[in-house]
C-alpha cells in the first residue's frame, strides 16, 4: 500500500542526543557498596558499567549527570537500572509498572529469585 511506505520512510527517529533517561536494564543491579566510598551512579543509561557513571552522558545526555551517593555502612543495595526510579540511585520498584511479566506469576517468581537468590 503507498501510504503504508510512505509511512515506512517518514517514521525515521533520529536522537543522537537526549534529555530523557533510557533504561539500561530491565532489572536493577544488585551491588555491595561501600560505607564512605563515593559512587557516581549512571542517570542517563547509556553507561557500559552499569549501574556506574563510565561519563557517556558528556556525549549521549549532556543535560543529565550522574547522581553522587556515598552509603554510611557497608551493605548490599539494588540500584536503579531502568532509570526510572522515583528514589534515585536505589531501585523503587517502577520497573514493573506496565510491564507483562508483572502479570505472570511465573516469570515474575523467577526473576524474584534472580534477585534475590538467596
Ligand atoms: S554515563 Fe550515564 S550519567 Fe554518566
Amino acid at each position: 500500500h503507498k501510504s503504508n511506505v510512505l509511512m515506512a520512510f517518514t517514521i525515521v527517529p533520529v536522537r543522537l542526543q537526549s534529555s530523557q533517561p533510557v533504561s539500561a536494564a530491565r532489572l536493577p543491579c544488585r551491588v555491595k557498596v561501600s560505607a564512605g566510598r563515593r559512587y557516581a551512579w549512571c542517570a542517563c543509561g547509556h553507561s557500559k558499567k552499569q549501574p556506574f557513571c563510565d561519563g557517556a552522558h558528556k556525549a549521549s545526555a549532556p543535560d543529565i549527570s550522574p547522581l553522587r551517593f556515598t552509603p554510611d555502612k557497608d551493605q548490599t543495595v539494588l540500584l536503579c537500572a531502568c532509570k526510572q526510579t522515583k528514589n534515585a540511585p536505589y531501585c523503587d520498584g517502577s520497573h514493573f509498572k506496565n510491564s507483562t511479566f508483572f502479570q505472570n506469576p511465573a516469570i515474575f517468581l523467577k526473576l524474584f529469585h534472580k534477585i534475590f537468590p538467596n
